[in-house]
């Protein structure tokens, strides 16, 4: 049937699915994607500030490109992004967070191309945040677009909230999160910081660890003094600080401070039951790592060591003569960075207390100690289960993936989570995009652009799934 002339229809352009419009923007969404990885945001290091707050304008442009209202929030640290899309009342909430930081490149020689040259070889892109999180963040921002450039309006409304201090750890953002609770009201948290359980096998995070990490300074005499003039009488602060370090764990893997297994909760059935549904082989994991085994605490498999139970590690040790040859002396100091990772419950206040008592205790005479906390800790979180919101992240995933997701714990920390869940929801959706072999923190760092493009499409899908819950 033929319209008459005079009576003209409302014009209605064509709506692009999904799937077209994701094929049709796949090269420029890793056009896309290169860019935001060709600057150095790296947080630790006062050199980069001014690059970190180049990576937050540029998506602050994207959001503006969205009609997102966006706004660049000062703090005491390198700035927060955060944008919203145009209130619906009635509508849910969900607030997506990421970090636009990363960490530092070094050993930058171990780079077979450089970290902030985008370059692409086997279908993966290589550059520092490539997995860790600019991929997976920049794949929320993409899915949202689709709904917002495509003119199809959803009864959702998105908050995005993405931070540079992610990487360092300073604790400054977690006090402007608790007293802008309002501003960031959600129903519903959704990040993409957390890896997939193995290639081809996504994954839904339901816990991570907190952590507590220390720098330990030891010093003993005045100045550097001849060893065979002194040593054997004067305590040695490298020798000391071995020792001291060495007491913090057993033998059987247990950490000896006092009370530091106090508030930590047993397995329970169902979590039992939620591990044995993974196969895990503990050969490929050594393999993977470049080993051929490993310890740790006694009568625990490797994913209850990484995921559920707490730990202890030393991230770097300093001390007396390094250099070419042989120097005999007796050092003036020494020193030692490490940190504990925790389980939800386990406080990192009460384990600063106990934990510098006992370091005083087993601190040899001749020796004077001084323990710095380097942030201000952060404790592990779980989310439930078996909240709607998880089978909608579930739906999501099957479609993007064309896979249902596993539930992992991760051993990682991401230190806001934890105020998230204090302050904001608990219906937090930790949905997996990289993959723990992405060399995240390491050199060569990747991302898959298959991943990539997967979890546009899983993020397009969920919120249309929120939507509708
Ligand atoms: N994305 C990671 C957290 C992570 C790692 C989650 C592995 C799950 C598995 C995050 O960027 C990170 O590296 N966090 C730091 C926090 C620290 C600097 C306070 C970490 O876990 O070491
Ligand atoms: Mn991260
Ligand atoms: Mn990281």
């Amino acid at each position: 049937m033929q319209y008459p002339e005079e009576i003209k229809m409302p014009e209605s352009p064509k709506k692009p699915t999904l799937n077209d419009y994701l094929n049709e923007n796949r090269e420029r969404f890793e056009r896309s994607l290169f860019e935001l990885l060709a600057i150095p945001s790296v947080s630790a290091q006062s050199a980069h500030e001014s690059d970190c707050r180049r990576a937050a304008e540029w998506l602050a442009g994207d959001f503006r490109q969205m009609n997102f209202s966006v706004k660049i929030l000062e703090t005491d640290e390198h700035p927060l992004v955060f944008a919203e899309s145009p209130k619906i009342n009635g509508a849910p909430t969900v607030l997506v967070y990421g970090h636009y930081d990363v960490q530092p490149t070094d050993p930058e020689n171990a780079w077979q191309t450089p970290p902030f040259s985008p370059t692409v070889r086997d279908g993966k892109v290589y550059a520092r945040g490539a997995t860790d999180d600019k991929g997976p963040m920049l794949a929320h921002i993409l899915g949202t677009e689709y709904w917002e450039k495509t003119g199809q309006t959803l009864r959702l409304n998105w908050k995005f909230l993405l931070e540079g201090d992610e990487e360092c750890g300073g604790g400054g953002i977690e006090e402007y999160v608790r007293r802008n609770a309002e501003m960031l009201a959600c129903d519903y948290l959704v990040l993409s910081d957390t890896p997939q359980f193995g290639p081809g096998q996504p994954a839904i995070t339901c816990g991570l660890r907190g952590i507590s990490y220390y720098e330990l300074k030891l010093t003993g005499p005045r100045q550097d003094l001849h060893s065979g003039l002194f040593g054997g009488a004067i305590t040695n602060p490298c020798t000391a600080l071995t020792k001291m370090l060495s007491a913090i764990k057993d033998d059987r893997g247990k950490i000896a401070v006092p009370g530091f297994y106090d508030d930590v909760q047993r397995l329970t059935p169902e979590m039992h039951a939620q591990l044995e549904i993974l196969a895990f082989n503990e050969d490929e994991f050594y393999a993977d790592a470049g080993v051929s085994g490993g310890t740790g605490e006694e009568g625990f498999s490797v994913l209850e060591r990484r995921w559920v139970r707490p730990s202890f590690d030393i991230h770097g040790l300093s001390g007396g003569y390094q250099g070419e040859g042989g120097k005999t002396i007796l050092p003036a100091s020494a020193s030692a960075k490490f940190s504990f990772r925790l389980v939800p419950n386990q406080s990192p206040e009460k384990i600063h207390r106990s934990l510098e008592t006992f370091l005083q205790k087993h601190c040899p005479a001749g020796i004077r100690m001084e323990l710095i906390p380097l942030g201000k800790g952060t404790g592990g979180v779980t989310v439930d289960i078996s909240s709607p919101c998880m089978q909608a992240a579930v739906r999501a995933m099957e479609f993007g993936f064309g896979r249902s997701p596993f539930f992992i714990w991760e051993g990682g920390s991401i230190p806001l989570v934890a105020t998230f869940a204090e302050c904001l929801t608990r219906n937090i959706m930790m949905i997996g995009l990289s993959q723990s072999t992405d060399n995240a923190h390491g050199p060569n760092e990747h991302f898959s652009l298959a991943d990539f493009h997967r979890g546009i499409k899983t993020s397009a899908r969920l919120w249309r799934e929120l939507a509708s819950l």
